[in-house]
């Protein structure tokens, strides 16, 4: 399928989706976010694909937010659209049957932190910059960022990041829980694929259902535990 601002490759049974507006710090404009999520949803059922590894082209940025320039001149009813598109997009990448992994580098901002952490699992190369700025702006996260940063670094800490706007380094997204691990830049890529490789080892079957059975308690709000039971 032929996108406009991501690309997207299969490579041993990996399906790799690339932000592709550098030139913007890959911001996530509404068609980016459309076609993140029309890409995802095209390996839900497709057998030889065991996992995907999400980035933004460059290493300066993953992805600086929102595209500030896009929803600067919304309304009430346009955001409030624009944030339950998004939710839908994010959902779709966390309830994904097969491992979504965030390779992250440089920045990581806003909506761009957003869709990391509704990744599976994030790497994150040395240089990369986390947070939740939106507060400097005025709004608030609006694609679950006051959901999915306490679920990973808990209360107190996010409540700290998304009051003050406050940039986090990578070794203390490290040290926090934000990010599965720090490599190095050369490394991040390889990284993500060696743990695609080992889940590819993995019955896919189960796989897909420890991914549902964890959603269930922290996207649900369901038991969890009742989930492995059926
Ligand atoms: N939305 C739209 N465009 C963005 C963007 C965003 N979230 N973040 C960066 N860009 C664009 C800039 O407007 C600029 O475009 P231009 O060259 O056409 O003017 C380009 O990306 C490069 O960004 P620039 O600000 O020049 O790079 P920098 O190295 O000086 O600063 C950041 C990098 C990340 C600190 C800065 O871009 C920034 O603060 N971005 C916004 C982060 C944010 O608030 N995100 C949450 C949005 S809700």
């Amino acid at each position: 399928m032929a996108y406009q601002n991501i690309e997207t490759s299969e490579k041993e049974g990996i399906f790799y989706i690339t932000i592709n507006r550098e030139d913007k710090l890959n911001a996530l404009n509404i068609q980016t976010l459309s076609e993140i999520k029309s890409a995802v949803l095209s390996i839900y059922e497709n057998a030889g694909i065991c996992g995907v590894i999400l980035t933004g082209k460059g290493t300066k940025a993953f992805a600086a937010g929102a595209d500030i320039a896009e929803f600067a001149g919304f309304n009430n009813v346009q955001g409030t659209q624009m944030s339950a598109d998004g939710h839908a997009v994010f959902k779709a990448i966390e309830n994904c049957p097969k491992p979504v992994i965030a390779a992250i580098y440089g920045f990581a901002l806003g909506g761009g932190c957003e869709l990391a952490m509704a990744c599976h699992i994030r790497i994150a190369g040395e240089k990369a910059k986390f947070g939740q700025p939106e507060v400097n702006l005025g709004i608030i996260p609006g694609y679950a960022g006051t959901q999915r940063l306490p679920q990973l670094i808990g209360k107190g800490r996010a409540l700290e990041y998304l009051l003050t706007g406050d940039i986090m380094d990578a070794q203390t997204a490290y040290q926090f829980g934000l990010v599965n691990r720090v490599v190095t830049t050369e490394e991040v890529m390889s990284t993500c694929e060696a743990l695609l490789q080992k889940i590819k080892t993995k019955a896919p079957l189960a796989v897909a259902s420890v991914i549902r059975c964890v959603n269930d308690f922290y996207e649900k709000k369901a038991d969890g535990a009742q989930t492995e039971i059926h």
